[in-house]
């Protein structure tokens, strides 16, 4: 009898982190390297929602509290919603969970069964197919392509679906491309959705804050009221209040729905962490204004990035609307030979080339699901970015 699961054999590790790894090993090793696989922003948590857990700590709320959320931070949450998405939700409506992955992780475990389709546009975030696949259910893709900036077609997503899909997991700002839909994109995608009933929309609405220009953010139940009935709003505070470690996610959708959410959680993690939800009561009911301006720094890092990459023969970056992530194909570099005569076959060994040769870490595309491309995160230094841009140029100016 084997000691490990079937379920197990089904996932494979954090492509990202691997990459990660790789880093501080050659990094221990005293290599200079530059990261640029980071999935979080290099600021402080503000003071003040570090000063509501410091506070919270001082008042005994250091105990177990509602498996799903505190009352306090639903109200916060469904205040939230109604002020920046103008949706309507009451706190039984809402569940707040160990990071916005918990949740992912719990809705697709209180709804899929052997044979459910779970349909992904890619490029994607590396855990949605493993948790689909963990959670028993069947990923299944559709691709953007370069030229819509990995946007998906009303098409596409018409052609994709089958009668055995249940979910459609939206994500915009996309991680790993920081591409957003308009309103009128969304739209046209939604109205697909309305002609198949039996789809769900998970839509992870983690970027909504990290929007840039004139991009304004929406989500599918506030472009499309008929909608609202089977969509799974899912936010967070890691992103958009520098909070990654203090792990609060939330979702809202329908009563049901997040009643059997609730019931998963009850049996693994009980409750988020009591300290944490009162940060993230700050967090939400608190000033906003240290949004605009983090976005000025993301901006400025943005441009500098897709300025240095555009200027390579051979690589194409599109200027995305939000995250901190630009998703540069390398397709004109591909069959091209470094000088230790290493040849660049995809975009893996192009990652592991440029890590070796030059002490950029970069992530793959093919961990995202569209191949040939790479992650670079900015949420790093400028000094950084630009030593790490300029070694990028250095690298693809010694391929022949
Ligand atoms: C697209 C996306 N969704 C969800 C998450 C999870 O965020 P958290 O669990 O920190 O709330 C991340 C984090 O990297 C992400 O990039």
């Amino acid at each position: 009898m084997p000691f490990l699961s079937d379920t197990l054999s089904r996932v494979k590790p954090s492509p990202t982190i691997a990459v990660t790894n790789k880093a501080r090993e050659l990094k221990a090793a005293g290599k200079d390297v530059i990261g640029l696989g980071a999935g979080e922003p290099d600021f402080d948590t503000p003071q003040n929602i570090k000063d509501a857990a410091i506070a919270a700590i001082n008042e005994g709320k250091t105990k177990y509290t509602a498996v799903d959320g505190t009352p306090e931070l639903k109200e916060a949450i469904c205040a939230k919603l109604k002020r920046d998405n103008n949706l309507t939700y009451t706190p039984d409506q809402v569940t707040v969970g160990t990071g916005g992955k918990q949740v992912l992780y719990n809705a697709l475990m209180a709804t899929l069964n052997p044979g459910d389709e779970v349909l992904i546009p890619a490029p994607y975030w590396v855990s949605y197919p493993d948790m689909v696949l963990l959670a028993g259910g069947t990923p299944t893709f559709v691709e953007g392509a370069l030229e819509t900036q990995f946007k998906i077609t009303p098409e596409q997503l018409d052609a994709a679906i089958t009668p055995k899909t249940k979910w459609l997991i939206f994500n915009s700002p996309s991680n790993p491309t920081g591409a957003g839909y308009s309103a009128d994109e969304l739209k046209a995608l939604t109205d697909v959705l309305k002609k198949h009933p039996q789809v769900w929309i998970m839509t992870d609405d983690m970027y909504e804050h990290l929007a840039y220009d004139d991009f304004k953010f929406c989500t599918p139940a506030e472009i499309e009221p008929e909608l609202y009935d089977r969509t799974l709003t899912v936010n967070g505070v890691s992103k958009a209040y520098a909070m990654t470690g203090w792990r609060i996610g939330y979702a809202a959708g329908p009563k049901d729905l997040i009643k059997a959410i609730g019931k998963i959680q009850s049996q693994s993690t009980s409750n988020p962490c009591s300290i944490s939800q009162a940060a993230a009561v700050e967090a939400l009911n608190g000033p906003q204004d240290f949004i605009a301006s983090n976005n000025e720094v993301f901006v400025r890092r943005r441009n500098l990035v897709c300025e240095m990459l555009n200027a390579i023969d051979g690589i194409t970056c599109p200027v995305p609307e939000g995250a901190f992530y630009v998703y540069p194909s390398i397709a004109g570099l591909i069959g091209k030979t470094t000088p230790a005569g290493v040849k660049i076959e995809d975009d893996e060994t192009f990652a592991t080339a440029l890590l070796e040769d030059k002490g950029v870490a970069v992530v793959f595309g093919a961990a995202f699901g569209l191949s040939p491309n790479f992650r670079v995160s900015y949420a790093t230094s400028d000094e950084a970015l630009k030593d790490a841009c300029t070694r990028i140029q250095e690298f693809c100016a010694s391929l022949s």
